[in-house]
Order: structure tokens, then sequence, then C-alpha cells
């Protein structure tokens, strides 16, 4: 088991590892990573929420043995704690992908690559031995998008995770002001005509430009059915808030949703994961997977959204903190970091398995709002 403390006494959480690549980074690169959509409303909120909702441990339970153990989509991962795909990690440390996703190997869960990685998804699975899962932007040239699905098919990914709340890019503030773009060196290295989304040369966001005229704004509910029909592999849709579009999204054939706001990048105003999760997983019931990001800083967060329904949950930003704070060695070292938490978290609300995570630990603070 990786220890996540010696060499680095004072990177023990989350906060210490963005701390340290705040550190670290060009601003350009800290605020694209850090930002939310328009005034941070939901980014606030996907945090604020956690901290309403208190833990009511159970005691004298012999909690000697923690299992961490998940199966998801027939794989097993040793903790539930996996990392969400976020684009461009070459602008945390030149390792990108390939140090992010070894670290995940390292630790035997799965990894996530983007459809915007500064490295290729061939070259991220020949890299890294560990269970990997594709996530998808349907363009608007369907041979790219059915081209992109079968490299990772051939690759050995071992799922889809289908984006369905991006059909055009939210307003980041900081980017637009930025005029964010790839420094020279990066490119999408997934896509043919990467090089055209090179050094900007206008004002304003390169990577909003490239969705606004990539990206296929009139994706459907049909459409997750032709993406169906284009591959064996099961297919989860990330970005689903409402029960309603949970229980489409299972009868169109997915295998599971990610319950998730895209880290409060896009709708600015829609609510914190953790608040419609437990009403998603109702509606699911059990008929496909139930997975859940956003705001994850904390072993105790993760254990309240197990509680709440989620099988397993993502990790966006915490991964790319400790990308660009000590390279791969960061990233083992943000996920051990949480692995350890929610093993202490469950020790000590007497939780000696992840079926033993029940909803009845939960409940809303009462009094004041906690200061964020
Ligand atoms: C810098 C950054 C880039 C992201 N890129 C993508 C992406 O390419 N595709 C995607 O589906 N989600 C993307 N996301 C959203 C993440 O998958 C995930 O939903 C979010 O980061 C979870 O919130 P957290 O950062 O609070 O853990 C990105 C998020 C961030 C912060």
């Amino acid at each position: 088991m990786h220890d996540p403390r010696p060499d680095h006494p004072s990177l023990l959480t989350v906060d210490d590892f963005e701390r340290a690549a705040r550190a670290r980074l060009t601003k350009m690169a800290y605020d694209y990573f850090r930002s939310g959509a328009d005034e941070g409303r939901t980014l606030r909120e996907n945090r604020r929420a956690f901290r309403r909702l208190e833990i009511h441990y159970r005691v004298l339970v012999d909690v000697a043995e923690r299992d961490l153990r998940a199966t998801l989509l027939g794989t097993s991962v040793p903790f539930p704690i996996l990392v969400a795909p976020t684009a461009y990690h070459g602008l945390a440390h030149e390792g990108a992908e390939i140090a992010s996703s070894r670290a995940a190997s390292e630790l035997g869960t799965i990894f996530t690559l983007s459809t915007l990685s500064t490295t290729s998804l061939e070259a991220v699975a020949a890299a890294s031995p560990g269970p990997k899962w594709f996530q998808l932007y349907v363009h608007k040239d369907r041979g790219l998008t059915r081209a992109l699905v079968e490299r990772a098919e051939s690759a050995g990914y071992r799922a889809l995770m289908l984006t369905v709340d991006t059909p055009i890019l939210g307003r980041r503030i900081a980017d637009v002001r930025n005029g964010f773009a790839l420094p020279e060196g990066l490119v999408m290295a997934n896509l043919a005509d990467a090089a055209a989304c090179s050094p900007a040369a206008d004002r304003g966001s390169l990577l909003a430009a490239y969705v606004a005229s990539r990206h296929d704004a009139s994706l459907t509910w049909r459409d997750v059915e032709w993406l169906g029909g284009l591959t064996r592999l099961p297919i989860l849709l990330k970005g689903i808030v409402r029960p309603d579009d949970a229980l489409r999204a299972i009868g169109c054939g997915a295998a599971g949703v990610v319950v998730s706001n895209h880290g409060a990048r896009q709708l600015d105003g829609a609510p914190a994961t953790i608040e419609v999760l437990p009403a998603v997983a109702d509606a699911v019931a059990g008929r496909g997977l139930v997975l859940m990001d956003g705001g994850i800083r904390w072993g105790t967060d993760v254990l309240k959204a197990l509680a709440l329904g989620a099988s397993a949950v993502l990790v966006g930003r915490p991964v790319l903190w400790g990308l660009a704070a000590l390279g791969g060695e960061g990233v083992a070292r943000v996920l051990a970091t949480l692995r350890e938490e929610l093993s202490t978290a469950m020790a000590l609300a007497g939780c000696p398995t992840l079926a033993s995570i029940d909803r009845d630990l939960i409940r809303r603070t009462r009094g004041s709002m906690p200061a964020p």
C-alpha cells in the first residue's frame, strides 16, 4: 500500500496539494483548472453542500478490518475513488496523462481519459497497465466520433463515458480574460486536426471556440442509441442531475450514469451534485451504475456520497493538483490520501464495508450554515 505521508509532510490533504500546485502553475493554467462557470455559484455549492451534511456515526462496531473494494462494470477496484476525465494534463506537468494514468494503475483504480487529452489514447493505453475508461465528446463530424470509439475499444478501454452536459462550453470568465490557449508544444492528441487548436491567434478562450465549432450541440437521446449500436463497450452518461434523465439514460441502454455538473464548469446555478444524488440513485434503483463527482476533497466526502447512493466517486481537480505539484508521484499521493481518509472515516463511522455505509448515517446540519 502506498503511504501518503513520508517525504512531504506538508502535503497531507488535497487542499495542501492545491496550494503546492498553484505555486507551480502559470496563472493561465491554474485559472483553467480551478474555474467554474460565470459567478461560481455552483462551484461554491459543490463544496458547501458537503459541509451541510453530518455523519451520525455508529459505535461499538468491529472495524478492525475495513474492506474498501468495489466492482464497477465488471472491474474490481481496491477503493471506490476513480480518476475523472479532465482535459490537458500536459498543462499541469510534462508527464501529462502518462504520469497520471500510471499513478492510477499503481493504486489499482480506474483512470478515465478525456477526449481532450494531450497524450493520445493509444499512448496512454500502452504506458499504463491498469483499467481505463474513455470519455467521449460527440463531434459534429460523426466519422471522427466513430473513429474515437473504435480506437478506444481496440486500445482496451473498458467503458465509454459520454459527456452530456456540454453541448457548448460554459463561460469561464478567467479563461476568457486570460485568452486561454494551449502553450506551444501541447496539442489535443486524439484529434486529427489538433494543430488547428494550438496557440491562440484570437482573444477569448480557444477551448470555447473549439467546442463551439466542433462539438455537436444537436446531440439528443437518439444519439445515445446510435452510440450504443457502434460499440460493445458499456456506456455511462456523465452530467446527469435529474432522476427523469437518469431513468431515460437507462432506458436508452446506458449501463449507468455519473451524477455530475462538470465540476461546476457548465451551467452556473446547477445544483450541487451531492444534493441531487439520492433522488437519482432512487430512480435508478439498482438498474444501472450510479457514480458521482464534484467537490470531493476529503475521505468524509466520499463516505457521504457512498451513503447517499453512489457506488463510487470520481475526482477531477484533486488529480490535477497532485500532478502539478509532484507529477505522477503527486497523483498517487492524492489518491492514497483520499483512500486512507475514507478508511479512517469508515472506521470512525462504524462501517467495516462499503455495503454497511447506509443513508441513515447522513443528516443535514441543523442550525446555521457553516462558513465556506
Ligand atoms: C480542468 C478540468 C477539465 C475538465 N475536462 C473535462 C473533459 O475533458 N471531459 C469531461 O467530461 N469532463 C471534464 N471535466 C469535469 C470532470 O470530469 C469532473 O466532472 C469534475 O472535475 C469533478 O469535479 P471536481 O473537480 O470538483 O472533482 C473537467 C474538469 C476540470 C476541472
